[in-house]
């Protein structure tokens, strides 16, 4: 089973993933977690290029490359093997992220960007992808009290809400595959709700 979290920035995502894994593995479930860009030795070279604060010259097009390199490579490396060993592979970020940042934040024609995305991924798409929805202004304000500023999220607020109507949007187009759940509410109900969600997939998919 792939699951994949998405979200605009400070949906608190990362925070979630160490608390599910501990709590699927006390319930039997063997389960990888990852994160992307990253997730291998190439691809957290590739991600220090694309969040390192110095690259302000880096072309939206670039940008979109250098995310498809980093998921080709995560994809064979990570993904695939561990869904052949049958765990639950738990991903912070995958193939929709590109979709939301590059294709409806940049603005870049959506069909291409798609293209891209299946090349990239050789059409390996998560079985339950859930997004942590929350207010923009919100999201933002909690990524600047955190430690983990990056390139991307110094784009401007236009910019993350197209990130956050380009979830939706994806949500209304694949209704099945996503679940969304309210990150603007305390930690802990978001958490409760994640559990709930996983658990109802794995007896259901
Ligand atoms: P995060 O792990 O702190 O969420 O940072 C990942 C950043 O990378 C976030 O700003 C979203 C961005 N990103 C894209 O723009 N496109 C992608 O395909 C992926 C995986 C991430």
């Amino acid at each position: 089973m792939f699951i994949t979290l998405e979200g605009p920035e400070g949906s608190g995502k990362t925070s979630h993933v160490p608390y599910l894994v501990e709590y699927l593995r006390e319930k039997g479930y063997a389960v990888f977690p990852t994160r992307e860009p990253g997730g291998t030795s190439i691809g957290e070279q590739i991600r220090e290029v694309l969040h390192s604060l110095k690259n302000t010259e880096m072309h939206p097009r670039t940008e979109t490359l250098l995310y498809q390199a980093a998921r080709s490579q995560f994809v064979e490396q990570v993904v695939r093997p561990r869904l052949a060993l049958g765990e639950i592979v738990l991903s912070d970020r995958y193939a929709d992220s590109t979709i939301a940042y590059q294709g409806y934040g940049h603005q870049q024609d959506l069909e291409q960007v798609r293209v891209l995305v299946k090349y990239a991924t050789g059409g390996l798409a998560p079985d339950l992808t859930i997004l942590l929805d929350v207010d923009v202004e919100i999201g933002i304000g909690r990524k600047t009290k955190s430690q983990e500023w990056n390139r991307l999220d110094a784009y401007t607020l236009e910019f993350h809400k197209r990130v956050r109507a380009g979830y939706l949007d994806m949500v209304k187009q694949e209704p099945k595959r996503w679940v969304v759940v309210d990150a603007g509410r305390e930690w802990r109900s978001v958490q409760e709700e994640l559990r709930e969600t996983i658990i109802k997939k794995l007896a259901w998919p």
